[in-house]
């Protein structure tokens, strides 16, 4: 293990030293709590040892708050002198792994040391099987076996394995958010800090304070330090979601941050080290803002190592019946009507439907399909009136779900016939009318009933 110890006495110094190092621990030392610190960030270690009182600016408490803000994984064993039992247990309510009092045996530590080393051991152990069980639930939690999501998940995973920034692109409602998810528990940072920010969200004039953080007294109003957003997410991942939408002062901020991977809080002088994964989502075309002037191509370039796009739902069809039946679920389950079905004329329309709002909308037609359904069987008439009208089947009142689907097979084969006969005609309805061996009059009323709208006006038909 690598073990930092912080020791003002020379004696004790060195003999912690060479207990360590004789039980095969690679050691790192100071003499005071400040060099202690500065050390720690440099090098991060697994365990501290450090005394309570030392000279200089600062403590062995000190020493203790540090190690936690910074690394709280790793272990902090405090020193006490004899009889100062209260300032330990203060330590340990603070964090402390254990103490010991001066003086001591070095077998005395050593076995706390072990101690703390079963515990890291466990830990880790525990760590390997949540991340086994989080990659089958975090993948499977994106519904879908279309060619299109096999191949996200496909890069999902491997962009998950880098550590580079990671821009999430698509339309709104298509599952950034939960792509984001995805990436962060099956990278390696996942079990630490993931911080979300919507930037569309944030107020300009608060940006800057959200995400950088401020000193005391860097404003009014400012009456003590506050961290920002990326320095909570220290050793973690952040997402900046709508980052489109960010502005261009944060932008040249947030650029320096990348590039120096430090970060200066309002007020401050002194640059902080950060160690953070970026993803970034948006459903802008960022292109077009940078012509636009409205996003820097640098941060574009910074921000966009690696790409992932998320697929609109109408070109992933085969999905729909399988998001569906997955809403379906957790809504009737939610709202207690287990059993429910949806009839397979209302899929059919919501197979047919080009979900604007990707799988959003399809979340709330279920929802609502749940809602508003008094028997078991969902139908057409309680879906959405823009599936309804896309779908372009009347509301045929159903007490039989087969009977609908029939109709509904019909209706979409009429239909079909109609536009064809209307596409090889150029869209002349006498031509169409002819060929299909109807009467004009009879061809427009279906067009009028089937939804399909009337390209030539009636000069040129
Ligand atoms: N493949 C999927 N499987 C299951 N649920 C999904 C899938 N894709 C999206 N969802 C669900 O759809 C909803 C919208 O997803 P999400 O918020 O991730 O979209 P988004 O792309 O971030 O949207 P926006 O651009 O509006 O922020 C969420 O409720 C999410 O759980
Ligand atoms: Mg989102």
């Amino acid at each position: 293990m690598k073990i930092l110890v912080i020791e003002d006495e020379p004696t004790v110094h060195l003999g912690l030293c060479n207990t360590l190092k004789s039980a095969g621990h690679q050691t790192g030392s100071a003499t005071n709590a400040q060099d202690g610190i500065t050390l720690f960030r440099s090098e991060q270690y697994d365990l501290v040892i450090t005394d309570l009182v030392m000279p200089g600016k600062g403590n062995g408490m000190d020493v203790l708050s540090a190690v936690k803000e910074y690394a709280p994984r790793s272990g902090v064993i405090v020193i006490t002198a004899y009889g100062n039992v209260k300032t330990a247990v203060e330590a340990m309510r603070r964090g402390a792994f254990d103490y010991v009092t001066k003086p001591f045996e070095p077998d005395e530590l050593l076995i706390i040391i072990s101690k703390f080393s079963l515990q890291i051991k466990l830990e880790h152990e525990n760590s390997l099987l949540r991340e086994e069980v989080q990659e089958k639930r975090h993948v499977k939690n994106l519904i879908g076996e279309s060619p299109a999501i096999l191949k996200l998940r496909d890069t999902i995973r491997a962009v998950a394995g880098s550590d580079s920034s990671v821009l999430i692109l698509g339309d709104t409602g298509t599952g950034k958010e939960l792509v984001a998810n995805a990436i962060c528990s099956l990278s390696s940072r996942t079990g630490k800090p993931f911080v979300k920010i919507n930037c569309a969200a944030v107020p300009e004039t608060l940006f800057e304070s959200e995400l950088f953080g401020y000193e005391k007294g860097a404003f009014t109003g400012a009456s003590t330090r506050r961290k920002g957003k990326l320095e909570a997410a220290q050793g973690g991942t952040v997402l900046l979601d709508e980052i489109g939408d960010m502005p261009l002062m944060i932008q040249a901020k947030l650029l320096r941050v990348i590039e120096e991977r430090t970060l200066e809080r309002l007020g401050g002088n002194d640059p902080v080290a950060i160690d953070i994964r970026l993803i970034c989502a948006t459903s802008k075309n960022l292109k077009e803002a940078i012509t636009d002037g409205t996003f820097r191509k640098d941060l574009y370039y910074r921000i966009n190592v690696v790409p992932v796009m998320v697929p609109a739902l109408r070109e992933r069809r085969q999905d729909i019946y399988l998001l569906a039946s997955f809403f379906l679920e957790l809504f009737s389950a939610r709202s207690a009507k287990p059993g429910l079905t949806v009839a397979p004329s209302a899929m059919a329309a919501l197979e047919r439907y080009n979900f604007p709002g990707n799988v959003r909308e399809l979340r709330h037609a279920i929802e609502m399909g749940v809602a508003l359904c008094p028997g078991d069987i969902i139908t057409m008439q309680h879906l959405p009136a823009e599936i309804r009208e896309f779908s372009a089947v009347d509301d045929i009142s159903t007490a039989n779900g087969g009977a609908t689907f029939l109709m509904d097979k019909l209706r979409r084969l009429e239909r079909d016939e109609i536009l064809l006969a209307l596409e090889e005609t150029g869209g002349k309805k006498s031509l169409a009318a002819e060929q299909l061996g109807i009467c004009r009059r009879t061809l427009w009323k279906k067009m009028r009933d089937l939804g399909i709208p009337n390209l030539l006006p009636e000069e040129d038909d």
